[in-house]
């Protein structure tokens, strides 16, 4: 498996792969690889020739206020669970490389990037759609894999590929969960075994809010709330608890029949998202 430190290698790279014939299929991270991330290898795997990860730490999606410091990191470990996992090559920029200090262009979704996450991380998006607008670009990728975990992300990207033709197929990879119900994160590694065992009423509070919605097949502020609650009693900080349509991000209409229930907390300083979907 290759290791490759800047753009130009990466080309090259990307140049062979392609002149031998073979289909490549990129998976964005930031490393600090979890049984999540190496899900999504192993799917990329099984629909691309040649797969290359990404593990940059992209300080354009984070606020000033944000971890990008502190954001987990260790790389030795990163590469070697890429390369028992089947990686061809794992790109891993440093900003400087990425990133001219003179650039002055974003790459920006000004509707499903708005609600949610978009709320209360203003400018989290088009550090997304940029980062990943580039990777894709230098990594001329057939496919690409993103989690269902981060499933903002995740419509903003198939947006963006959908409204800029790129000549991608999105793969949307099954959310993974610890076996307490906690959504495996790379941020779950700041939580204390407290904090941690608290967390986990995050996703309880989602799958008491989604039974209750599909049983009356209706989303009511009170299945809201209730989800709020539970979330609050467990010492968590609520961002939002919300179950808006899953193709406008908007609220629910008689016609809606895909819904997205999502919510964000912190538990102690460690904001966490976790997300169910919900078809009528
Ligand atoms: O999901 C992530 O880890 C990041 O937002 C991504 C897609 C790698 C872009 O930096």
């Amino acid at each position: 498996m290759r290791i490759i430190r800047t753009k130009a290698e990466l080309k090259a790279h990307v140049r062979e792969l392609k002149r031998s014939g073979k289909t490549i299929g990129l998976v964005p991270t930031m490393g600090f690889l979890h049984e999540g991330h190496l899900s999504l290898i192993d799917i990329a795997r099984g629909k691309a020739d040649a797969v290359i990860v990404s593990v940059f730490v992209n300080p354009t999606q984070f606020a000033p206020n944000e971890d990008f410091d502190s954001y987990p990191r260790d790389f030795d470990r990163d590469a070697a669970l890429c390369a028992e996992h089947g990686a061809n090559a794992v790109f891993a920029p440093e900003p400087e490389e990425m990133y001219d200090p003179s650039a002055s262009t974003w790459v920006e979704e000004v509707s499903l990037s708005k609600p949610l996450c978009g709320a209360s991380r203003p400018t989290f998006f088009r550090g997304v759609t940029t980062v990943v607008s580039k990777l894709f670009h230098l990594a001329q990728p057939d496919i690409a894999v993103f989690g269902q975990k981060d499933a903002q992300q995740l419509l903003v990207v198939s947006r963006m590929v959908r409204d800029l033709d790129f000549p991608i197929e999105i793969i949307a990879a099954p959310l993974v969960r610890g076996q307490d119900g906690l959504a495996l994160s790379s941020r779950n590694r700041y939580l204390t075994p407290d904090e941690h065992l608290r967390a986990t009423n995050l996703h309880r509070s989602l799958v008491e809010a989604r039974a209750k919605i599909e049983a009356a097949r209706a989303v009511k502020s009170e299945f809201i709330e209730a989800a709020k609650e539970v979330i609050t009693a467990a010492g968590g900080k609520v961002d939002y608890v919300s179950a808006l349509d899953r193709t406008t991000l908007r609220e629910p209409t008689a016609g809606t029949t895909q819904i997205l229930l999502a919510a964000a907390a912190w538990f102690g300083t460690t904001r966490l998202i976790d997300n169910e979907l919900i078809d009528f």
